[in-house]
């Protein structure tokens, strides 16, 4: 993006597009700069509270805009599939998804399916919906784009193809709630490369990349201390948003930019240009994000565990 706001954005008008996690932070920032630039936009949320009074607060900012809200809980494949046949029914085609919820360093919990949450949420849960609207995706105009959040913090973890139970690796027991937010994170760019690494041996014309904020100030150093009161990480995480982390507004730069502007490389990662705040550049990423072996196995692992198989987009 040549600029630092998303006044850069390339017209979207007659676009579809789907934001998990669009009732707050970075992910409603981005739905309603889309919204903006006129695309059509479902507002996938997983309280019905929340994502009603996100479509009145996007509607007031945007007067105009398009947009809809229809839940979508990724910690329950169920509800993965219910979104997705709900999308299908209401939409022919989807030109954008912007796969951005996320949990971070939670204490250990398993999703309905028996994920261990993080994993199960910013992974598993994303895995599925994807290919359960890949058929929505493959019916848009060429230029249709998927863009994973991910984060810096993906260094903390690494996807281990030996880890038997790739899903709940060490149990309970094992649990470190941040290498665990690294493994998901890491998760992201695998499934990103992997993604890419399909379509194009598939000729097909859909882009897969990833994107991360940097440090933006939003609800998700919070999630944590919600269900277990303040600790002192979560102490010096508030400390951190108020010091030191940028707008939500810049916090979904990246995003913007991966999902709109043109040029974007088939598994890009883009962050701010600075590593925590910037424009939107080229991030780096660690070397095992990009690893063949590791992108399949994740991949086979992913659809073993959440059912969702993408037969349109063998090996
Ligand atoms: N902020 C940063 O500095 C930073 C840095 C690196 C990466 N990221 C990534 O950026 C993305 C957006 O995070 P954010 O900073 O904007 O945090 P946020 O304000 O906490 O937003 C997270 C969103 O995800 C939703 N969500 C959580 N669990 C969900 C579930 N089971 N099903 C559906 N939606 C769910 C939340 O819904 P509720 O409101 O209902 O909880 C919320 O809408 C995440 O993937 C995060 O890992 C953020």
């Amino acid at each position: 993006m040549p600029g630092r706001s998303a006044t850069h954005i390339p017209d979207q008008s007659g676009r579809s597009a789907v934001v998990t996690g669009a009732n707050s932070g970075i992910g409603y920032v981005t739905a309603r700069e889309l919204a903006r630039r006129g695309a059509s936009v479902t507002l996938a949320c997983r309280s019905a509270a929340r994502g009603r009074a996100a479509v009145i607060r996007l509607r007031a900012e945007v007067p105009g805009a398009w947009v809809e809200f229809l839940p979508l809980d990724l910690a329950d494949l169920a509800s993965v599939r219910e979104f997705a046949a709900a999308y299908g029914q209401r939409h022919t085609a989807l030109d954008l998804l912007i796969n951005n919820a996320g949990v971070m360093a939670l204490p250990y919990g398993r999703t309905a399916d028996g994920f261990e949450t993080q994993l199960g949420v910013n992974h598993l849960g994303h895995f599925a919906l994807t290919g359960l609207l890949l058929p929505r995706l493959r019916a848009a105009a060429p230029g249709a784009r998927i863009v994973n959040v991910s984060s810096g913090f993906h260094v903390l973890g690494r996807i281990d193809p030996d880890d038997a139970d790739l899903a709940d690796v060490g149990g309970e027991h094992g649990y470190r709630r941040w290498i665990a937010y690294g493994r998901s994170k890491t998760a992201n760019l695998l499934f990103t490369h992997e993604l890419s690494r399909r379509f194009t041996a598939a000729g097909s014309p859909i882009i897969a990349v990833a994107a991360h904020p940097g440090y933006a100030s939003s609800n998700l150093h919070s999630g944590a201390s919600k269900l277990e009161g303040p600790t002192f990480i979560s102490r010096l995480a508030a400390l951190g948003d108020a010091v030191l982390a940028q707008p939500t507004s810049s916090g979904a730069l990246p995003t913007l930019h991966a999902a709109t502007a043109p040029g974007v490389r088939p598994d890009a990662f883009i962050g701010p240009r600075f590593g925590w705040r910037g424009a939107p550049a080229r991030s780096w990423r660690a070397g095992w994000t990009l690893d063949d072996t590791t992108g399949e196995l994740l991949w086979a692992a992913s659809e073993r565990l959440t059912g969702v198989s993408y037969a349109a987009l063998p090996r």
